[in-house]
């Protein structure tokens, strides 16, 4: 079959496209799917590159969120059907594996699951949309809801708005009620982030994101006062983690499942203790998680918002949006 495969850390040029890999084949209670689509996430970028204190075996196919055909059925697999739609739980929660991490993932004509990890997918949710769910809305979904309790009234400011994660963060903020300020490092995507429901925006390329909040939203203040911000949505950490803390009213939440420019930012607990600030991890998402994110897609609630689609051959071309930040949303690729 046709496969994007890595054959150690490396850079994005590393990435090979094989004509002829072999094929999966289903073990008991696994079973193979025909890729309809897959997309690409930020993490992707850390397995290529290799994170510290994570030893991945090679060769690797890459690519986590996956959606598509079942192929074939391995021994032991009831309730499942040769054709039946579906969407993949990436997460092998028997042996706690990440799919295109700890096993191949979804940049190849074909994949094998466990079948406990696939979800029916509805006729009338997209490969596309399905596929681009369960990393990034996913953990959005648990950070927002589950984790962040985001309310009604509530001043939500995201950073990385624009991305995978981040889509989801505006649409979800938005479905309830808050009032939501997007950061972002263009006017396009600024633009973009409008159109999908923010009401507020700052680019943080050409303005300092922390003095404008407190410019627009006034400086937080000790005990009391609804200057500043009740949330701050930060997975970027790096050098925007101090100046998130800052923004908080007393007694404000910071949300954060990622750090995307760095995982260890300069800390002052000053600002934790004198405006008695809750941080909120958050890790991954729940089977439930997905069930609820593709109810609120069928209802039109939520939408999946996909930048590009691109042929399999040049899943090098995604990759390299995704590293130069310019991807609205999600990237799609498909066999
Ligand atoms: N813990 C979990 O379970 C979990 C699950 C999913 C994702 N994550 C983490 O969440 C983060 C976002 O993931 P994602 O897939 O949504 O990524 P993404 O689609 O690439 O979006 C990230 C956004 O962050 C902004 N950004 C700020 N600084 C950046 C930098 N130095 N490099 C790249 N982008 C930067 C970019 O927007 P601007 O250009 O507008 O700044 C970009 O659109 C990642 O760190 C990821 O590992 C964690």
């Amino acid at each position: 079959m046709q496969a994007q495969v890595i054959r150690g850390h490396g850079e994005i040029d590393d990435i090979t496209f094989e004509a002829d890999w072999p094929e999966p084949v289903a073990g008991p209670g696994e079973v193979v799917l025909k890729v309809g689509a897959c997309s690409l996430n930020f993490h992707d970028l850390f397995t290529l590159r290799g994170m510290p204190g994570i030893k991945l075996g090679m060769p690797l196919i890459m690519g986590i969120d996956v959606a598509g055909e079942i192929a074939a059925l391995g021994p032991e697999v009831t309730g499942w059907k040769v054709g039946a739609r579906v969407m993949v739980d990436p997460i092998n929660r028997k042996l706690g594996k990440l799919l295109g991490e700890a096993q191949d993932g979804g940049l190849a004509e074909r994949v094998k699951v466990d079948a406990s990890q696939l979800i029916p997918l509805p006729d009338d949710v997209s490969f596309e949309a399905a596929a681009a769910l369960p990393v990034a809305y996913g953990t959005a979904y648990r950070m927002m809801v589950a984790r962040g309790k985001i309310a009604k009234g509530e001043k939500v400011l995201i950073l990385g708005a624009s991305g995978g994660v981040g889509t989801c963060c505006v649409q979800l903020a938005k479905l309830a009620g808050a009032h939501v300020v997007v950061a972002a490092s263009s006017e396009e995507k600024l633009a973009q982030l409008k159109a999908l429901g923010a009401d507020d925006g700052i680019n943080y390329k050409s303005d300092d994101f922390m003095k404008e909040i407190h410019r627009r939203y006034g400086k937080p203040k000790f005990f009391g006062g609804d200057s500043g911000m009740d949330v701050v949505v930060n997975f970027t950490g790096g050098d925007t983690w101090v100046p998130s803390l800052r923004c908080l009213r007393n007694g404000g939440r910071l949300l954060t499942c990622g750090a995307t420019a760095g995982f260890d930012p300069k800390e002052d607990i000053r600002y934790i203790w004198t405006f008695e600030l809750n941080i909120v991890g958050s890790n991954g998402w729940l089977p439930s998680d997905l069930d609820a994110l593709l109810a609120l897609v069928r209802s039109g609630k939520l939408k999946p918002v996909i930048d590009q689609k691109l042929p399999l051959q040049e899943a090098r071309t995604a990759f390299r949006r995704l590293d130069e930040r310019s991807v609205f949303g999600k990237v799609i690729v498909a066999p």
